[in-house]
């Protein structure tokens, strides 16, 4: 036993020692909007670092020093791999070669809304095959508590290694905030949780290198949940404001008047907006993780319910408001040319993941909506079997429009430039709001028009 603990500290002692003076090889499974700017940071960090990832696409790009991620310079990928520092790979054999491995695949939603944890079980499995004693693997995809310990290590330990002692394994939560000019991956304060007292030592050590804080959590399960509360509370508080908008829309009171005078008050409310739905690989996905988990206990989590049911409601609202104002100016959606304005998930990002702007789009084709969009981040996506291919902002596009949507608040569209040349304009995001409504009229997410709230009152 005594024997053990030496060898597990030697090990560890080891490890942190190769952590330090930079000989270590870092490893980064899965080079997305995750991985890839994580892959960075351990290279500026003055590691050498082996990014694995099975699309070949990626690792082309990457290794002819571009981007596909936004957040990612071009010039930042070509020095990381023009300095040696940085090697792109879809050769898994690479990956003997790394002291400590972070595991960044997708972690979708399967058609019934469980976790398919698919790319975690191939990237453990592939790590399993070529991890060898001294190695720290931490799991940075977000996922149900119970993952790490269940999934992970298993897999791991199937190779002989014990857990804490020859090799060390973690859970640390991604908080990447695609488009946030603030906080990024080096400044974004990371939760670290560990099996054993070794491991989340081991990766406290790891992240240091390349991350302003980091906190460490009593275990795995502590750290995944973190995530989890973190996106489960944003979930909850976007339905709630979803659903303020909806009460204030038929009271006819203006939800972003009283958002504003709500947050002037210094303690105890967080502003939050309400808008067409919820979007991206995280908010509308990862609270799912946690109800799936909990309805194997037999508990069922009431908020994530609700607040998914509010906020995948919008863009069905959304359409209702597209309906009704064409109705006003006695047209029908069929036939009607809607022109959507953004559809990426949230502003200034070129991601259509989850985006309510796809449901919004599907929706309207449905009501045989003649549908373009119109986005900077995105000249095409790819749908339900379709490529959608985006227009530019012209004025033949604007002006030929029955009504334009604005659905994603991108900061370089001219949003008086589109009042001064569409015909109806339907402001999901209150872009538009102070400025002169010279041609085209504008509605919003909430009707608020005068005298709306006079015709509401109940006379007792
Ligand atoms: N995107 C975000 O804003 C964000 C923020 C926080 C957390 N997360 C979480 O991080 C994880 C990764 O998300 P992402 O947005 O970076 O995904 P992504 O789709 O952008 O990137 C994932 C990459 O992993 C690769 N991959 C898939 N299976 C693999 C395998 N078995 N081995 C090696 N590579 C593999 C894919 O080819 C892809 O390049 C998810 O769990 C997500 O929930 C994402």
């Amino acid at each position: 036993m005594v024997a053990a603990l030496g060898h597990a500290n030697n090990t560890a002692a080891n490890l942190k020692a190769r952590i330090t003076d930079r000989s270590a090889v870092i490893g980064v499974v899965g080079l997305g909007y995750v991985g890839l700017p994580l892959a960075m940071e351990f290279v500026h960090a003055g590691f050498r670092v082996v990014g694995y990832d099975v699309s070949q696409r990626v690792v082309d790009l990457l290794m002819a020093g571009q981007s596909h991620i936004q957040d990612v310079p071009a010039d930042a990928v070509h020095a990381a791999v023009a300095s040696g520092k940085f090697l792109a790979t879809t050769l898994e054999d690479q990956l003997h070669a790394c002291d400590a491995i972070s595991i960044a695949v997708p972690t979708p939603l399967s058609k019934t809304r469980d976790p398919d944890m698919a790319y975690v079980l191939s990237a453990a499995d592939a790590i399993a095959r070529q991890a060898h004693p001294g190695l720290c693997v931490v799991l940075e995809s977000t996922t149900y508590p119970g993952t790490t310990r269940e999934l992970l290590q298993p897999r791991l330990e199937a190779k002989g290694l014990t857990v804490g002692q020859d090799i060390f394994v973690a859970f640390s939560p991604e908080r990447v905030d695609p488009g946030n000019p603030l906080y990024h991956t080096r400044n974004t304060p990371k939760v670290v949780g560990g099996i054993t007292t070794a491991c989340v030592e081991v990766a406290t050590a790891l992240y240091e290198s390349c991350i302003d804080t980091v906190v460490p959590v009593s275990s795995p399960e502590a750290a995944e949940l973190v995530k989890l509360l973190e996106n489960t509370f944003r979930a909850v508080n976007i339905g709630l404001v979803n659903e303020i908008a909806i009460v204030c829309d038929k009271l006819g009171v203006n939800v972003w008047e009283v958002i504003d005078a709500a947050a002037t008050k210094p303690f105890g409310f967080m502003k939050f907006t309400p808008g067409p739905g919820i979007g991206g690989h995280c908010i509308p996905l990862d609270p799912h993780y946690l109800a799936w988990k909990m309805r194997t206990l037999n508990y069922k989590t009431r908020f994530i319910d609700l607040a998914s049911e509010i906020n995948s409601h919008m863009p069905e609202y959304v359409v209702q408001k597209v309906a009704d104002a064409l109705n006003d100016v006695r047209k029908a959606v069929r036939g009607s040319r809607v022109l959507v304005l953004g559809v990426a998930y949230k502003r200034d990002i070129d991601d259509v993941r989850e985006s309510p702007a796809l449901d919004v789009i599907r929706l309207l084709q449905e009501k045989g909506a003649i549908v373009e969009f119109h986005d900077p981040h995105i000249a095409e996506f790819r749908e339900r079997g379709q490529v959608f291919t985006g227009v530019p902002l012209s004025e033949e596009v604007l002006s030929g429009a029955d009504v334009a949507v604005i659905i994603t608040d991108h900061r370089t569209i001219d949003y008086q430039r589109v009042l001064d040349t569409a015909k109806l304009v339907i402001d999901t995001r209150n872009v538009t709001a102070g400025m002169r409504p010279t041609k085209a009229r504008v509605r919003g997410l909430v009707d608020h028009s005068d005298g709306r709230y006079e015709r509401r009152r109940v006379s007792r």
